[in-house]
């Protein structure tokens, strides 16, 4: 799963090329360094406890099992954000739907790189005959709201005050997408 799709640049930037692939071991401490930073610094992933590499590269063995796929924009020094999907809930009757996860390293967040993946992962779903992705978004995350609205993602439920972190209650958005319409 290769691509190397450009990013638009603000006037005057200057083009990266950045390529949506699929991830490799190599990738790993990337991955865990991107996970950490959310988990230790922000509401959008509800762990309290910095993952490890044994539990990253478990988790990159799992997705490769069940043939889910886990993407890294690239700009060629590394991957600068990853994404993936699995399944929505494990039991048999949900095999059609799958549920999302996105996220950038936080020096380059805003420049079009959570849109490269989602993008991807929209195509690789349809292609493996999904029928919903669903992502559960923090609700106060602007950012992944808007990111999923922008792919035709509707709110379907909003669960109030099932997390807490940072001594504050969170509520639970679910955005969902029809794949095959
Ligand atoms: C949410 C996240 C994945 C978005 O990726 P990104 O690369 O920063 O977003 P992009 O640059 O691709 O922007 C996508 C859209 O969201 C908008 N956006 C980006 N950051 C935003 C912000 N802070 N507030 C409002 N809108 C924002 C962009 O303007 C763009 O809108 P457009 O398509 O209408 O132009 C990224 O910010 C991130 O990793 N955040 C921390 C982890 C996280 O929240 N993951 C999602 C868990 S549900």
């Amino acid at each position: 799963m290769r691509g190397t799709p450009s990013l638009s640049p603000a006037a005057g930037a200057c083009v990266v090329p950045i390529q949506v692939r699929s991830a490799e071991e190599g990738d790993l401490p990337a991955i865990l360094a991107i996970t950490n930073d959310a988990i230790v610094n922000t509401t959008a992933v509800w762990s309290l406890t910095p993952a490890t590499l044994e539990t990253r590269r478990a988790w990159l063995e799992e997705r490769r099992l069940k043939g889910y796929p886990v993407l890294v924009a690239d700009d060629g020094n590394g991957a600068l954000g990853f994404a993936s999907f699995g399944d929505f809930r494990p039991w048999e009757g949900y095999r059609h739907s799958v549920e999302n996860s996105i996220y950038i390293d936080a020096g380059h967040r805003g420049r079009g790189l959570g849109r490269l993946l989602l993008g991807a992962l929209l195509d690789e779903a349809t292609r493996q005959g999904k029928h919903v992705m669903v992502a559960g978004i923090e609700a106060e995350n602007t950012a992944s709201i808007h990111l999923h609205a922008g792919f035709g993602f509707e709110e379907t439920g909003r669960l109030r005050q099932v997390g807490r972190k940072f001594d504050r209650w969170l509520d639970l958005v679910f955005m969902q997408r029809l794949l095959d319409r």
